[in-house]
């Protein structure tokens, strides 16, 4: 039986960060328990949102046409997903001819049926969000993001959304699984119930984007391009309808009330499931570009890989709630989830089979307490798998870890070694079977979550069917077979200590500059940046105006000439890292700069050193007669924290 799951497709006009891998991660993680479960093929498909006001404009900041752009913000993606080792099967983008047919097909049903019209439309509308706003005078900020909002007076095709009020209400009560979690579910049928507009669905006031078949300039209002996407994406197979559209709770309205109601007014089959998974917080608020907080999973990939990301983000924050992402929790749980816990049942149960049994498993059914505990630890986790309860089924997995731990330390099988009895030998083979079949297991309950990892201990633990095949079936007890060889054993989770975190937060400006450097950043955020820094500029006397900020050197070189010079750019939160020129170089080599914070004052005039202009000064102390002692500080502190 097949099962198709899709990720959201995401707006090319930002790189993916932590909270956008997030659905990505899931979706991949659900990709290879479904199969598991037994489901084949099972197909994933995610892709870019390419079409908007908000692109368009983008892209001519950037200076280039917006498919130009697009097509560079869309590889991007593709090598990040490539990067996360995300296992997809299409990569639909809305700028891809096939999708506009769809777009046109389904729109042409739509009308068939008596579902569109011609109307005006005169009022607020948010480019941020992509949408009409109601109840705001056109230039006040959007209720739902902050953004101010434009006026638009246009005549456009409408959706006749305001039909399927009572379809809609009978879909959430006859399915009551159609939208998940159930509180998401509550707040639909909430909101179906106050009554539905009619939806403009299309635009005369943007060029990028799919032309409606109709009279006139028109293109498609972006949700009734972007949904049709998971369509596209398997028009050529049967794929269609969808099990599962993964999600963000900000993106439920459109997919809970919009799609269906599509779909009903084309006649087509609908979904079977909508999930809205939380939000990753960062520095307590929703990660997101425009707040400027976002984290970047590339630097933190390189530095503990993908996994240890992946575990962190789907053991500590329950799917379905908001939770936060910190480098410090990530290394903490690091350690003691991984490191501690699994790396080390590893390659204690492996060394132990390797210097007692000669690499070999022994022939033993094992011990009957740890085959129930693991009996009951497989359905336990099924269950949390199912309901899509990630984080239940790692503590459900990592408690059967606990206990394979204790019984190991009981059974003290280094003593037994020591004893060549009959008894002592046969208690060496249960346990020593028990430890190597429960890891086994948990291995492969890992997989779906870890599969890197999860591959690499199966390969040590010596099993020859590859961890891709493994299904529910092969989780009974006692399928570990006896006699077989294990691997060579090596640690699969090396212990991190803080530079770890020093690492991953360097990695992590470079990457920043270097997608900015890709998106046109510097060119959109320009003027803005530059208008800031024009009223910021201050009077000398008035100390408390002055900027002061945390900044941390990405890059320092010596300028050619000047003994005394160094030429740095230091990161302090903004875009793009600031060009400063500091007389420390006889002090300070350049190598010891990287990655160091720093003192900035941001809002000083620019001042031009050996032809270098410098954007801001660095804070030492000046000793008279000495060399200059730069401030810092002896707690570590976020880049871009103000100094007060
Ligand atoms: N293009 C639309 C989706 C169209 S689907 C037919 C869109 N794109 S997005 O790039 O803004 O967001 C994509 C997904 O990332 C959404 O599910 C959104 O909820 C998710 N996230 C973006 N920031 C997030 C967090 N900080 N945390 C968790 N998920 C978040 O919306």
């Amino acid at each position: 039986m097949k099962y198709y799951l899709t990720t959201p497709i995401y707006y090319v006009n930002a790189a993916p960060h932590l909270g956008t891998a997030y659905s990505t991660f899931a979706a991949d993680l659900i990709k290879r328990y479904k199969k598991m479960e037994g489901y084949d093929p099972v197909v994933l498909t995610t892709g870019s949102d390419e079409h908007s006001l908000k692109v368009e404009r983008a892209a001519q900041a950037a200076g280039v046409n917006p498919l130009a752009y697009t097509t560079k913000m869309a590889a991007e993606f593709i090598s990040q997903w490539a990067r996360l080792g995300i296992d997809y099967d299409h990569f639909i983008r809305t700028s891809d001819p096939k999708h506009h047919e769809t777009v046109r097909w389904l729109f042409e049903r739509c009308e068939k049926n008596g579902y569109i019209y011609k109307g005006a439309y005169t009022g607020a509308y948010c480019v941020s969000d992509e949408a009409y706003v109601n109840d705001v005078t056109p230039g006040e900020p959007c209720p739902a993001c902050g953004n101010p909002t434009e006026t638009v007076t246009e005549e456009n095709y409408f959706f006749k959304l305001s039909a399927f009020q009572k379809p809609l209400l009978e879909l959430y009560e006859k399915n009551p699984t159609f939208v998940k979690p159930d509180h998401r579910r509550n707040e639909m049928i909430a909101f179906v119930q106050q009554g539905l507009n009619d939806l403009s669905i299309t635009r005369t006031n943007i060029q990028w984007g799919i032309r409606a078949p109709v009279e006139g300039h028109h293109v498609f209002y972006v949700w009734f391009d972007a949904l049709i996407s998971y369509m596209s994406a398997v028009k050529d197979d049967d794929f269609w309808p969808a099990d599962l559209h993964l999600i963000g709770k900000d993106i439920l309205r459109f997919h809970a009330v919009y799609w269906p109601a599509f779909l009903m007014a084309a006649d087509l089959p609908l979904p079977k499931q909508v999930f809205a998974h939380g939000w990753i917080l960062h520095e307590e608020s929703k990660m997101s570009k425009s707040r400027g907080n976002v984290v970047r999973p590339g630097p933190i990939v390189d530095v503990v890989g993908a996994d240890a990301l992946r575990y962190f983000l789907l053991r500590e924050i329950t799917f379905g709630q908001d939770g936060s992402f910190s480098y410090d929790a990530l290394i903490q749980r690091y350690n003691s989830d991984l490191a501690n816990g699994l790396g080390n049942l590893a390659s204690r149960t492996l060394t132990l089979v390797q210097q007692n049994r000669n690499g070999l498993i022994p022939d033993s059914p094992g011990s009957p307490d740890i085959a129930e505990a693991a009996r009951r630890t497989t359905e336990m986790t099924m269950d949390a798998f199912c309901a899509f309860n990630f984080s239940r089924g790692l503590e459900t997995l990592w408690s059967f870890l606990s206990v394979i731990d204790k019984f190991i330390v009981e059974r003290a099988p280094w003593k037994l070694a020591k004893d060549d009895s009959g008894f002592a030998q046969n208690m060496l083979d249960e346990t020593l079977y028990s430890a190597a079949e429960a890891l086994r297991i948990i291995c492969a309950w890992v997989y779906p979550v870890m599969p890197n990892s999860a591959r690499n201990i199966w390969i040590q633990l010596g099993m020859k069917t590859p961890i891709e095949s493994v299904t529910f079936a092969d989780l009974h007890w006692g399928k570990l077979v006896a006699g077989q060889k294990i691997g060579s054993v090596a640690a699969v989770f090396p212990r991190l200590d803080a530079s770890a975190i020093a690492k991953m937060e360097l990695l992590e400006v470079q990457e920043k500059a270097r997608q900015a450097e890709l998106f046109g950043a510097a060119k959109a955020v320009a003027p803005a940046a530059a208008a800031t820094l024009e009223a910021a500029k201050i009077a000398i006397d008035d100390f408390v105006k002055i900027d002061l900020r945390v900044g941390q050197v990405v890059s320092a070189e010596r300028v050619k000439g000047a003994d005394k010079l160094l030429h740095m750019k230091v990161d302090i939160g903004e875009e793009q890292p600031r060009t400063i020129v500091a007389g420390i170089a006889e002090s300070y080599p350049p190598e010891e700069m990287l990655g160091r914070k720093v003192v900035i004052v941001a809002n000083l005039q620019p001042r031009k050193l050996r032809g270098i202009e410098s954007n801001g000064m660095i804070v030492a102390a000046s000793l008279e007669g000495g060399k200059p002692v730069l401030a810092g500080f002896l707690e570590d502190v976020p880049v871009g924290a103000r100094l007060k």
